[in-house]
Formats: structure tokens, sequence, C-alpha cells
């Protein structure tokens, strides 16, 4: 009898955990993951204002080009995102708690399935090594951190 209680209870304070996350509205600065609405931006504007470092170290400054050459068609100069095509990854949904180094391995390998934005999947990238993706991962982390994100 108790320990149905307690199972019980246990339930409830699950789902109440639960409802409580669901329900918890964005606050835009925290470890939020809904994206900001962009509908009012003009289509193809950088969605974020993004602050380079004055410096990047051989590997990062390695990765800016490879980024350059093959994903800023989509992620727009800097890694700003460009809207409607695909998001900045300068971003607070991009942090490396929320989206480790092997989250661009697996997106480059694989593609995207959109889920955080609406601007379509991500197709997977031909003709990138491990080491260019680790490349390009430096580099990102590095304009992340200029612009607070870690
Ligand atoms: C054809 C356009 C396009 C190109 C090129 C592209 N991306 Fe993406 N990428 C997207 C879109 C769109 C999303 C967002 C999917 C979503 O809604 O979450 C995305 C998401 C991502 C994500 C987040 C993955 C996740 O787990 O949520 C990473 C990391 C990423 N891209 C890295 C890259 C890198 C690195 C390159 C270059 C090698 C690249 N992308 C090239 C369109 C593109």
């Amino acid at each position: 009898m108790t320990r149905t209680y307690l199972l019980g209870g246990a339930a409830a304070a699950l789902a109440l955990g639960f409802f409580w996350i669901a329900s918890t509205p964005d606050s835009g600065g925290g470890h939020s993951m809904t994206p900001p609405d962009t509908s009012d931006m003009p289509a193809g504007a950088a969605i974020v204002n993004v602050a380079l470092p004055s410096e990047l170290d051989e590997q990062a400054a390695m990765g800016q080009r490879a980024f350059e050459a093959v994903c800023a068609d989509c992620h727009g100069q800097n890694a700003a995102g460009q809207n409607g095509v695909a998001p900045p990854l300068i971003h607070k949904t991009y942090e490396p708690s929320h989206h480790g180094d092997y989250a661009f391995l697996a997106a480059v390998r694989n593609g995207v399935r959109s889920h955080h934005w609406s601007f379509g999947d991500m197709p997977p990238i031909k003709g990138l090594t491990d080491a260019d993706v680790a490349n390009i991962v430096a580099y990102v982390r590095a304009v992340q951190r200029e612009n607070g994100i870690d």
C-alpha cells in the first residue's frame, strides 16, 4: 500500500516536472532551444550580429576558409545565419553543451532534419574529411567564445 502510494507520488512529481519544463516560457537569454522569430526579417538577412575574434589560431583559420567555402552558402558569412536558408551557428542553440563537436560531424556526414528552425533540412555535405570538420568546429567555437557563447 505504502509502496503504491510512493510510486504514485513519484509519477505525479515526474509529470509535474515535465509540465514545468514544457511550460517554461522562452526568456530569450536562457538555455532555451526556442529559436527566435525571424518572420519579420528580410529573406537572406543575417540573423545575428557576429563579432569576429581579432586573431584565430592556425586550426581555426583553416576552419574559417573551409567554412566560407562550403557552409557559408547557407549559414551565412561568419556563421551569422541567413533568414529562410540556415540558422546562425553563433547562437546559444549550438553552444558546446547542447551541440557538442560530434554534432557538427554528424550534421556534415548525415545531414540534419529540420527541427530547431523552419528553414528545411540540411543535406549531407560531401568532400570534407574529419580533419576539415574539426577545423570548422575550431573556427565556430572561437567565434562563439568571442560572442559570449560557451
Ligand atoms: C544547403 C544549406 C546548408 C549547407 C550548405 C550547410 N548547412 Fe548546416 N544546416 C542547414 C539547415 C537548414 C540547418 C537547420 C536544421 C534545423 O532546423 O535544426 C542546419 C543545421 C546545422 C547544424 C546543427 C545540427 C543539429 O544537430 O541541430 C550544424 C552543426 C551545421 N548545420 C553545420 C554545418 C556545417 C559545418 C556546414 C558546412 C560543412 C553546413 N552546416 C552546411 C543548412 C545547411
